[in-house]
């Protein structure tokens, strides 16, 4: 088989990095980079080494690791890979570990169409399945999770990023082991950090990742590009929408604007608020019609929840309806919600390594943009 050769141009264009990173990383990683190599003057790179030049830097400008640690993680990348044979062209170097979470954030045109109660009951659905889950909720306006989830954390992600307090001391605990990280202010804080306070954040963050398999990330609404820049660093996007006009045209331009900024985002649409599935199905083919035409993209029906009263009654409590009222019709419809995300046919997105890191720093770019 002959093997690919790409020149320093386009090792630039393939990795986003500028030459004299390049340059700066083969020699700092000489032994990671050079092992390929079989050019004399080593001026052309070939996949494998253009993969490993993608984790470094992922590893750096992501992570903030240091050199060390990013050979430490090169080392056992390079292991895994040996180990599972081939040339690494099945199984992309960069390939998403399965140490990390798939990460789901929820989204909307407009507030009120049910996405914390979404969340909060995919997250217990996903619990009753034995699933490890966390929960990120970064809804600027009230941190409505952990009402709805009737626990009262008493830090955030400002405690974590201003007063150094640990990530295990700031998540609160929900039921069945559900772990709630809240935002609150501290959304706003990602702005303004200094890079040390960065890497310290992204660090624990890191941590959160990989101890849980599911993070269900709630954005809160609005069609404001921080909110929607930072869905799509997501691996999945659940947009929620009611039969409401409005509320679908919304959803139509928040799916626009997804796409938009990142065409490859996985994104599912579920209905709330429905009579019954055929209802749903209308409100879907309503959308989506326009999503085919117009956007040239098929998005995921992920199922609906009935407009049911056992949901109010179950936040008046504060306590899920998963756990209140778990035969109720609308407890049903999460359930299946759950099995269609489970099943990983239309739902699943393997682009991405790490993204609650991407997430987070492109929450940080924004915001400081949006600061100025
Ligand atoms: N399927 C439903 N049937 C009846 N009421 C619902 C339903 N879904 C949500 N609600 C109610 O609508 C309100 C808004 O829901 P919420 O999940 O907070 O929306 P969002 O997070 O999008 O602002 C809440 O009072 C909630 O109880
Ligand atoms: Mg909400």
């Amino acid at each position: 088989m002959i093997e690919r050769k790409f020149s320093i141009k386009q090792v630039v264009e393939k990795t986003g990095l500028e030459e004299s990173a390049i340059r700066f990383y083969e020699t700092a990683f000489k032994e990671y980079l050079s092992f390929t190599s079989l050019d004399i003057d080593g001026r052309y790179f070939n996949e494998d080494q253009i993969d490993i030049l993608i984790r470094i830097r992922d590893l750096v400008t992501k992570r903030g690791f240091s050199l060390d640690e990013v050979k430490k993680e090169l080392k056992k990348f390079l292991k895994k890979k040996e180990s599972s044979g081939g040339n690494g062209k099945n199984q992309p170097f960069s390939a998403r570990p399965s140490s990390y979470a798939r990460v789901i954030a929820v989204t909307s045109g407009k507030g009120g169409v049910g996405k914390t109660t979404l969340v909060v009951n995919l997250a217990i659905s996903l619990a009753l399945r034995q699933k490890k889950v966390a929960i990120f909720d970064a809804d600027l306006g009230l941190a409505n999770v952990h009402i709805l989830m009737g626990v009262k954390p008493q830090f955030n992600l400002s405690h974590l990023i201003q007063d150094g307090f640990a990530l295990e001391d700031v998540i609160a605990q929900g039921p069945l082991g559900i772990q709630i990280l809240s935002g609150g202010q501290g959304v706003r804080e990602l702005a303004n950090l200094r890079e040390e306070e960065r890497r310290l954040l992204l660090r624990q963050l890191d941590k959160l990742e990989r101890n849980v398999e599911y993070l269900i990330v709630d954005t809160g609404a609005g069609i404001s590009e921080n909110v929607l820049r930072f869905a799509t660093f997501a691996d999945e996007i659940i947009v929620v929408t009611t039969p409401n006009v409005a509320a679908s045209a919304d959803a139509y331009s928040i799916i626009k604007i997804l796409l938009s900024m990142e065409p490859n985002s996985k994104i599912g649409l579920v209905t709330n608020e429905v009579d019954n599935m055929y209802h749903s199905k209308n409100v879907f083919n309503r959308i989506n019609v326009a999503v085919e035409k117009f956007l040239n993209y098929a998005l995921g029906d992920l199922g609906y929840i009935v407009s049911d009263d056992y949901i109010k009654a179950a936040n008046q409590l504060r306590k899920p309806l998963l756990l209140s009222y778990p035969t109720s019709p609308s407890a049903q419809c999460v359930k299946a919600i759950t099995d269609m995300i489970l099943s990983e046919r239309v739902f699943v997105n393997t682009r991405k390594e790490s993204s609650f890191q991407d997430l987070m720093g492109a929450l940080r770019r924004t915001m400081a943009g949006a600061a100025v």
